[in-house]
């Protein structure tokens, strides 16, 4: 018989480290900081943490910039630390999944230093170094590709006409995956951690660790940027299922462990199958892109309000297209936002209706198919901290490489800074308040990135904790309900079927399982009816204090939403 994965009944949570609490007052969160909380994430129900990388790493991009994977980020404390926060984690029944940079290092990592100093190493070929073009005594980079940053993809290394590949920042160069002995340097990491007691990975950026062979330019049109960012020639290509495969027979398969991927580069629900079929799958599960930024705020500066609004339709369609063509054959997480989003609260629900809208967002993702994973702060509503000044985005190096494309396009200083105030990953990222003292009881130190100013009006831990009606609160009951065995047997095995899916306000849905359970959630921050043929045998998790029905139609105030057993 098959074995049962753990994570079937399991619930995720994400920690972006550096903004979950400080434990020392030097601004920065750590891992005893986090140790201290796992009591509080025990209660609150999740039983997975996916933690973002804790590496050695001088922090250009928030630690995905690794300079050694085989030292804890001594920002984040030390290896004992370490090794305290999975015992007590898992003394707890926590779980803890390692975020693995994958396809790129830090500039500062020992191995693209030896690239760059011995030509003739080992090491050289674990980066793309190639000649840049001259033209008409120019030099330009080897080819038009556009990195992730809105830059070229490629960075000259001073004093030569050689550059170098980096998809994100120009301080991460991308390694070579098609390099065996690269290939060997990363299962030999995954080993390590995985001998040390961790229960899997979420490993970063897997769409993009093949390139098209012999790096050609890309066919397509140039952007603003000058350069074109192509997925064909840099994501999803069929050699990640290799790398993958390979991964997993000389690693994964030999631990009992849950592998998560980050396919972004638009993958298909089709291609995203191959690597997580539960029979022949290398991994466990991809994390996709296709339920974020449902309201239009993806490259939207400059457009009109009337343009940025929340698709409902379309959200719903997406969610459907992955369940239809995976959950048969593979399991799947499901989350609203992460630490590279602006606050899912302020794209989706409503700071008027935080209350609400916090409830509602909860209820209907937690009982859509699959293993869900709720982003650190979601708990307790927050939303985006809209920074005064563009200046206070440039802790990101996309956002500051970004702007200046902006205000060579004439976009004004106001729209720049109402568009990173609204899409700004930064947003996602502002620390944790605990309670309403000076900087949350985040540090007593000055912390890396400022706090919002919501927590010094009850927006924080410890406010919401003694509000019995709040949204904390809330979340521990429905996790506690979404964890119960009958309710995950019908989540997870019942037929998924959208009411109504074209309604735009309204979302709607039925497992037919051994239980009904049926979730009808108002997306919007105005009342809509909803006709309503079922018979209610429970309300299992509501988010007002009355039920408005009357013969066959459901009054839904702002965000209202039912879990009910029918
Ligand atoms: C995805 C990570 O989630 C993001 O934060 C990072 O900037 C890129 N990958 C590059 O590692």
């Amino acid at each position: 018989m098959e074995q049962k994965k753990w994570w079937l009944d399991g619930v995720g949570y994400i920690i972006y480290p550096q903004s979950f609490l400080d434990s020392d007052g030097d601004g920065f969160g750590d891992l005893n900081g986090l140790r201290s909380k796992l009591d509080y994430l025990h209660d609150l129900g999740v039983n997975i943490l996916w933690i973002c990388p804790l590496f050695d790493s001088p922090m250009d991009d928030g630690g995905y910039d690794v300079r050694d994977y085989y030292k804890i980020n001594p920002l984040y404390g030390s290896d004992e630390d370490f090794s305290r926060l999975i015992e007590e984690a898992h003394a707890r029944g926590i779980r803890l999944l390692l975020d693995l940079t994958l396809n790129h290092t830090s500039i500062e990592h020992p191995w693209f230093k030896k690239a760059l100093a011995e030509p003739s190493s080992e090491e050289r070929g674990y980066y793309f170094i190639r000649k840049g073009r001259r033209v008409d005594g120019k030099l330009l980079p080897p080819n038009n590709w556009e990195s992730f940053f809105f830059t070229s993809a490629w960075e000259n290394i001073e004093g030569t006409d050689d550059f170098y590949l980096h998809l994100f920042s120009p301080k991460m160069p991308d390694v070579d995956w098609s390099n065996p002995k690269l290939r060997e340097r990363y299962h030999a990491i995954a080993r390590y951690y995985l001998d040390r007691g961790i229960d899997g990975f979420r490993l970063d950026a897997i769409a993009h660790i093949a390139k098209a062979p012999g790096l050609p330019d890309s066919p397509k049109p140039i952007d603003a940027t000058g350069y074109v960012l192509d997925v064909d020639m840099y994501s999803n290509r069929d050699e990640v299922l290799d790398y993958l495969k390979e991964f997993d027979e000389r690693v994964f398969s030999a631990y009992d462990c849950l592998v998560v991927g980050e396919a972004g580069g638009c993958i298909s629900p089709e291609r995203a199958l191959k690597l997580v079929n539960r029979k022949s799958g290398p991994i466990n599960m991809v994390f996709n892109f296709d339920c974020v930024w449902q309201n239009g705020g993806w490259e939207s500066i400059g457009k009109k309000k009337e343009e940025r609004q929340l698709d409902l339709v379309n959200l719903k369609r997406n969610f459907l297209r992955w369940y239809q063509v995976c959950h048969a054959e593979a399991d799947m997480p499901l989350y609203w936002c992460n630490h590279d989003h602006p606050r899912v609260l302020s794209q989706y629900g409503s700071k008027q209706f935080r209350n609400e809208s916090a409830k509602c967002l909860l209820i209907t993702l937690l009982f859509l198919y699959g293993t869900p994973f709720i982003y650190q702060g979601e708990e307790i509503g927050m939303a985006n901290p809209d920074y005064p000044s563009i200046e206070d985005y440039y802790a990101d190096p996309g956002e500051r490489s970004e702007v200046p494309g902006f205000r060579k396009r004439g976009y004004s200083e106001e729209e720049i800074l109402d568009y990173l105030q609204r899409t700004s990953r930064l947003s996602g990222r502002s620390p944790i308040p605990w309670n309403r003292g000076e900087n949350g009881g985040f540090t007593t130190g000055t912390p890396w990135l400022k706090l919002g100013e919501e927590y010094k009006h009850g927006i924080n831990v410890l406010d919401e904790m003694n509000d019995p009606w709040s949204i904390i609160n809330f979340y521990q009951y429905a996790i506690l309900k979404r964890r119960l065995p009958d309710l995950n047997e019908t989540v997870l095995n019942g037929e998924l079927q959208f009411i109504d899916i074209d309604n735009p306000d309204v979302f709607a849905y039925l497992h037919d399982g051994t239980e009904k359970l049926m979730v009808v959630s108002n997306f919007r921050p105005y009342e809509v009816k909803f006709d309503f043929y079922w018979r209610i045998k429970d309300v299992v998790l509501h988010n007002y204090d009355s039920v408005l029905l009357d013969n066959h139609t459901f009054t839904l105030r702002p965000f209202e939403s039912f879990l009910l057993k029918v």
